[in-house]
């Protein structure tokens, strides 16, 4: 990994921390992904040849810039959704810290509005880390936009299971896809489209 981007992603990971741990309302707190979750997903992209990958939920950029610093020596693009102007003004400047402004286009919106309005078949990776209540009306549309043999990949199954549960039933239930929950960071769905 280049230094000015390990060492950005450090430091956010310590802002994230210590952010979170001293705001108490929740659209305040930044909720990242953990280090080895950034890892985990880096290894997934490359191993897969993924090349565009769309990320639900940017916060301050912090997960975005471990999926974009895949394609600094490979082709490849990042799509990400956000609709909360503080964050989206603070992934913004993180982008341009990392020197990696090129390969994200940050959508400000709702994600929902998004998906649904994408052609079939365009992403062949998805990470999914948003809003967890929306995810069963989303399912239809994120997995229509997929690519087949592509992965997309839940955040928080473990940490927030009660709020997933119907999501991983139903994902379980279906026959075009394997499915596993993997314990890193929060708790990894993986979902495989045949
Ligand atoms: C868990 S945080 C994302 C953390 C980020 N992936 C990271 O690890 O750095 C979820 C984000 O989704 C955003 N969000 C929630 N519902 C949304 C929606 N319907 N459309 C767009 N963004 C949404 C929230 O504002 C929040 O910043």
């Amino acid at each position: 990994m280049k230094k000015n981007i390990e060492l950005l992603l450090n430091e956010l990971e310590s802002f994230g921390l210590n952010n979170d741990s001293n705001k108490q309302e929740g659209r305040l707190k930044m909720k990242n992904i953990t280090k080895d979750t950034g890892e985990f997903l880096s290894i997934l992209i490359k191993s897969n040849k993924a090349k565009n990958v769309l990320e639900v939920g940017t916060s301050n950029g912090y997960s975005t810039i471990w999926l974009a610093q895949n394609f600094l020596d490979s082709e490849g693009h990042v799509t990400t959704l956000e609709f909360d102007d503080n964050k989206i003004t603070m992934a913004l400047d993180n982008f341009k810290r990392a020197e990696l402004e090129s390969i994200i286009s940050l959508h400000h919106g709702d994600a929902g509005e998004f998906i649904k309005n994408q052609d079939d078949q365009i992403f062949d990776f998805i990470f999914l880390d948003s809003d967890r209540k929306q995810y069963l009306i989303w399912w239809e549309d994120l997995n229509r936009i997929l690519k087949p043999n592509s992965l997309m990949i839940v955040d928080n199954v473990n940490s927030h299971r009660q709020e997933v549960d119907k999501f991983i039933e139903i994902v379980k239930n279906s026959e075009a896809h394997n499915s596993l929950i993997v314990d890193v960071g929060k708790g990894q769905l993986m979902i495989f489209k045949k």
